[in-house]
């Protein structure tokens, strides 16, 4: 008699609906993971209509108890994607980003408990946990001063998994990521200078600078992003918290320099006054990623811009 066949975790993302998660999705159901989205129904998804068909569709507000462990029902693996805030904003009221995203994930955790969930991976933030960096690039274990209210809230959230495992034996893996870019990034928003950016030179508009465009990131391909996040479902050793990002800083005019060149356009630049919540220069080490994940970036910024802009120029105008 043949061995019934393996069935895989189901995982759950919340916030399957966004940039990030939307490629999680596709990442996990070419792994072969059953999954379930759980999002705002008045969001449109932005995977394909033949991914949609694939998977199970679960509306809901992040906030509302009920709603998130309804969500939970049959899951495995929980992806924690939701933020309810951004870094530039999320000072402007501190309690409601601690209302929302700190209160609304323990109560996720109590759920999870319940539920007899496995394990939890939790995005959190490369660029803002460690507020302005001593040294780069920076490794998990550089002191953590967060210079934003999103960036303290990732922290609390965090620590919070670490009580949830100490206390339930809750598994989790906290990914601090850099800034993802490519294909569905919305051009609109307000987060992600890359699109942002290549999106205006496309339609020839003006940039506007915060600083003198000196400012360097670490800029991470989308893929690359997600491909770490399916490596975080199946890690079982020691480490918790893994920086994810390419290693690399780019600063604002390199972002600029290296869209010039994949589109062959011109930038119109304009340096307004610099943003104080603005780190000067954030790139991640990703040692401990490379020899406990067994994962590495593979997609150059070049690469990653080519794909971006192709992405771009298919989308109706
Ligand atoms: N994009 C970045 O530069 C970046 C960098 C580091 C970490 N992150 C983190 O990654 C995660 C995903 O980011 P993203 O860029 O894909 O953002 P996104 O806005 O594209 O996606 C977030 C999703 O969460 C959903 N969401 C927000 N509030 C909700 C609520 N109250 N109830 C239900 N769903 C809700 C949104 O509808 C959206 O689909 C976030 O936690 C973010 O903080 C993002």
């Amino acid at each position: 008699m043949s061995a019934p066949a393996k069935t895989q975790p189901r995982c759950l993302v919340l916030g399957g609906k966004g940039f990030i998660g939307s490629h999680l999705v596709d990442a996990l159901l070419r792994e072969g993971f059953p999954v379930t989205v759980f999002d705002r129904a008045n969001i449109p998804a932005l995977n394909d209509a033949a991914t949609a068909a694939r998977v199970k569709w679960i509306d809901g507000d992040f906030t509302s108890e009920a709603d998130v462990a309804r969500a939970l029902e049959g899951c495995d693996i929980c992806f924690h994607l939701v933020s309810t805030t951004l870094p530039q904003s999320s000072n402007a009221d501190p309690v409601f980003d601690i209302e929302t995203n700190v209160a609304g994930t323990a109560r996720l955790l109590n759920h999870a408990v319940r539920l007899g969930v496995k394990k939890v991976v939790f995005v959190s933030s490369g660029g803002t946990v460690y507020g302005i960096p001593r040294n780069v690039p920076i490794s998990e274990d550089h002191p953590t001063n967060p210079i934003c209210s999103y960036g303290i809230t990732k922290l609390a959230i965090e620590k919070y998994l670490h009580l949830y495992l100490t206390l339930h034996g809750l598994d989790y893996t906290v990914l601090r990521l850099a800034n993802p870019f490519g294909e569905r990034q919305r051009i609109q928003a307000a987060q992600g200078a890359v699109a942002v950016f290549m999106g205006k030179v496309l339609r020839g508009e003006k940039i506007e600078i915060w600083g003198d465009g000196s400012v360097v990131r670490d800029y991470i391909y989308i893929g690359d992003a997600v491909a770490a996040m399916v490596k975080a479902a199946d890690y079982r050793g020691e480490e918790r918290v893994f920086n994810i990002g390419s290693g690399k800083g780019v600063s604002l005019n390199e972002i600029l320099d290296g869209i010039e060149q994949v589109t062959g356009r011109k930038a119109t630049r304009q340096y307004t006054a610099a943003r104080a919540f603005d780190v000067p220069v954030s790139v991640l080490a990703l040692d401990r990623a490379r020899s406990e994940l067994g994962w590495k970036p593979q997609t150059s910024f070049t690469d990653g811009l080519h794909k971006l802009m192709t992405w771009m120029q298919s989308q109706p105008q």
